[in-house]
């Protein structure tokens, strides 16, 4: 049984497999709708969604199987323990995907779970997230291989998985990027991928533009502090650090090619990470990466059912 917590919890092999088959599926859904018949899946979200939650249940439907939704706080999470929890939702559901505040109580739901558990997003990695990131590059340029994926703004969960799987792509990946949140930091990971070669963490900004196949970033503050009075100052303090790293069309235009791509996991905050308008600039495929959201869960579903 195999969870998918992490970009490095399955092969290159595995991963880029995946791309491939969700790329297909996506042309051509048909023979696969009734392929999770009779399954199904467990969302328990500790945070807000709008792309992982209507993309795993919809997935999940256009699959054949079933998705049941559930908050946190509208289950019994808080006064029971994790483990025992998971153990108990993994006799109904055939799969769970879990977005949780922090990775320790993931890996706790993990460890009790009899079936496989998705990371739907948490404090250190959103692996979801950066398997539809690799689809979209490879349906947008035909392979990743060689090409040159550079992420601007701070390192935090989204960075923390995209570099594993741009690295296990086959890509060059590059974090410009002068501080990493906290709880993003994961030094077994950076050895991996120091030792591939094709890693760079840097803050020269011409440096890493030059050449940049994708242009990628992710918001400063993560979903939970963005509107936490509590959080103002360090909001603050970070709008000032992180500006020069925005990405807008001056950014865009020091790339030396008119085809990089601006990416976004969404949601996007304007005037902050993006400017006001990059968003909707030819070069972005923000909104096709978000629908990319669908077609990449259905593959990873069907991987981690033994279906693909
Ligand atoms: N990109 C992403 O995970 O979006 P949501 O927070 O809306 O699920
Ligand atoms: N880094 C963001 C990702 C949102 C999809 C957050 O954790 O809020």
């Amino acid at each position: 049984m195999t969870d998918f917590l992490r970009v490095r919890d399955i092969s290159a092999s595995d991963f880029n497999l995946i791309v491939e088959r969700a790329i297909a599926i996506k042309n051509n859904p048909e023979p696969w709708s009734d392929s999770l018949r009779g399954k199904t899946l467990a969302m328990i979200f500790q945070k807000t969604s709008t792309r992982t939650r209507f993309s795993f249940e919809v997935g999940m439907t256009q699959l054949g199987g079933h998705a049941i939704f559930a908050q946190t706080q509208h289950t019994q999470m808080g006064i029971a323990d994790i483990p025992d929890e998971g153990k108990v939702i993994s006799r109904y559901a055939n799969l769970i995907m879990a977005r949780m505040m922090f990775n320790r109580d993931l890996v706790a739901l993990a460890e009790g779970s009899e079936v496989p558990v998705i990371n739907g997003c948490d404090d250190r990695y959103h692996p979801a997230q950066a398997l539809t990131d690799l689809m979209t590059i490879k349906e947008k340029f035909g392979r990743t291989e060689g090409l040159k994926i550079v992420y601007f703004g701070i390192g935090n969960n989204v960075s923390n998985s995209l570099a594993m799987a741009s690295v296990y792509a086959g890509a060059q990946f590059v974090l410009c990027a002068p501080e990493i949140d906290p709880p993003a930091l994961d030094e077994e990971q950076n050895a991996l991928l120091d030792a591939s070669g094709r890693y760079e963490q840097t803050t020269d900004i011409d440096r890493a533009i030059a050449g940049a196949d994708v242009i990628y970033t992710d918001t400063w503050i993560n979903m939970e502090h963005f509107s936490d009075p509590s959080f103002a100052a360090e909001k603050e303090r970070r709008l000032k650090l992180f500006m020069p790293y925005q990405i807008n069309e001056a950014l865009l235009g020091r790339s030396g090619k008119p085809g990089t791509l601006v990416m976004h996991c969404l949601p996007a905050h304007k005037g902050y990470e993006f400017n006001e308008t990059i968003m909707y600039h030819p070069n972005s495929v923000v909104f096709d990466q978000a629908e990319n959201r669908l077609h990449a869960q259905k593959g990873l579903m069907l991987y981690l059912l033994g279906k693909l």
